[in-house]
Formats: C-alpha cells, structure tokens, sequence
C-alpha cells in the first residue's frame, strides 16, 4: 500500500486520527525532512525513513514505490494539504508508482490562516507561487483576483518571490498600494503576525509564511 497523507499546519493536534493511525502503522515514511519531523514521536522505530531533497526526489520516491510494489505499507508525508502547493509532488509520487495514488487531505496553513483572519472561503482565492516552472501565468491570475474584488490567499516561492516581491509586483501592475496585508508565520507552531498595506509590506519573512490580501470592496457578507 502506498499513500500521500497531508500532516496538517505543523502542530499534530491538527493532525488528523486517520493520518495519525496510517503514520503510526507505516513499514516507510517518505517525506522532506522538516516535514518529517513534525510527526516524529508517531512513526515506529523500526520504519524506514527517507527523506526527500530537492536533488534526490525522485529517485527516492522511486525507491518508495518499489517498496510498495514489494508489499510495505508506505507513506509519503505533505505539509498541510497536499491538494494545495503540493500537487506537482502528488505527479511525481504517481509517476513513480506508474498509477494514481490515495491522496489523505489534511488541514491547509491557508484554512487555519483564513480562520485566524475571518474571511470566507468562497470570497477568496487559494494561491501558490511554491512550484516549479513559469510563475508568470500565477502572477497575472493573482492580479486578475484581486481585480474582481476578491481576498487572494498566497504562498509564496520560498526567497524568489516573497511577500515583499509579491507586493512591490502589484503596485507596479497598478495594484492599490491601500490593499490591507497580513503575513503569519509559523501557523500553529511560534506563530508571528504581520498587518500593514502592501505599500508598508517592504520586510523579510520567514520560508513559513502565508499571506492574505484582502479585496478593497468586501462583499456584501463581509461589512
Ligand atoms: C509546499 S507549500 C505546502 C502548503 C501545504 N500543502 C498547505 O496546505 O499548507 C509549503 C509552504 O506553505 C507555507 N506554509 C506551510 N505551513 C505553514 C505554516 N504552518 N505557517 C505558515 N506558512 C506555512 C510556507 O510558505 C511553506 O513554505
């Protein structure tokens, strides 16, 4: 059995039960070293436990899924919930294995930021520049979102396109420098807030962080 189990914001009381048990019962544990780490006390001493870079991702998820072919019981760890910023390593694990994987969600650093921050989901978009590629297409989508009046809810990439990237890039799009911005660092763990307009919004983050922009004209539902 192979399996993606998304392991919460960090702290594992926000783990889910069902997370929690297949973690316990892993044969393997798969996953990015600090990510591996929030869930240390639950995995068995007698797992094998790899843990993933940059540099070695596939070839480790390759010999995860070989794991599986064999008949272990294996789990590859995700921060948060891996259906957001954590698709193009759910690709990666089912190219490995050669068929699609069971994906367990867990509770997203965006969820426990928008409850943190009380806005509603359906008045705002979900958004990560933490992915390989071409980030232009996210950009213009970001620009696109707030134009329509909606809260964006972004992650950044990690030292390439921080907060203070991401807000300097708007103004120069002709983004309102008034948008009110929060930055949270750390959700559940030494969480550390940040609240200003994306004109102040100029200092350095941690590679924890999660930003809100809220729209100008709130809908109706939010006065
Ligand atoms: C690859 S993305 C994964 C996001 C994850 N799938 C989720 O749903 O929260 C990792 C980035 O998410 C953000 N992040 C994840 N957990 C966080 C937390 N507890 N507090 C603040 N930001 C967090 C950080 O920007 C981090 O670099």
């Amino acid at each position: 059995m192979i399996i993606g189990v998304g392991i919460g914001p960090g702290d594992p009381d926000w783990l889910t039960q069902r997370g929690a048990k297949l973690i316990r019962e892993a044969e393997w544990i798969v996953g990015f070293r600090t990510v591996n780490g929030f869930v240390q006390e639950m995995i068995s001493e007698s797992a094998e436990v790899l843990h993933l870079t940059y540099k070695n991702q596939t070839e480790e998820l390759e010999r995860a899924a070989q794991a599986h072919q064999q008949g272990k019981n294996v789990v590859v760890l995700f921060m948060g919930d891996p259906h957001f910023s954590g698709f193009q390593m759910i690709e990666r694990l089912e190219r490995a294995c050669g068929h699609p994987v069971e994906i367990l969600p867990g509770i997203s650093a965006a969820q426990i930021l928008a409850s943190k921050t009380k806005v509603c989901f359906d008045e705002t978009t979900f958004l990560t520049f933490h992915r390989r590629g071409d980030l232009e297409p996210f950009k213009r989508h970001l620009l696109h979102v707030l134009e329509d009046q909606r809260n964006a809810i972004v992650i950044p990439h990690t030292w390439d396109f921080m907060p203070a990237g991401i807000a300097s890039y708007l103004i120069e799009q002709g983004i309102s420098s008034d948008h009110q911005v929060e930055v949270w660092e750390h959700l559940t763990a030494s969480e550390a807030a940040w609240q200003g307009t994306l004109a102040e919004c100029t200092q350095e983050f941690s590679d924890m962080s999660i930003m809100l922009i809220r729209t100008l004209q709130p809908m109706p539902s939010q006065v």
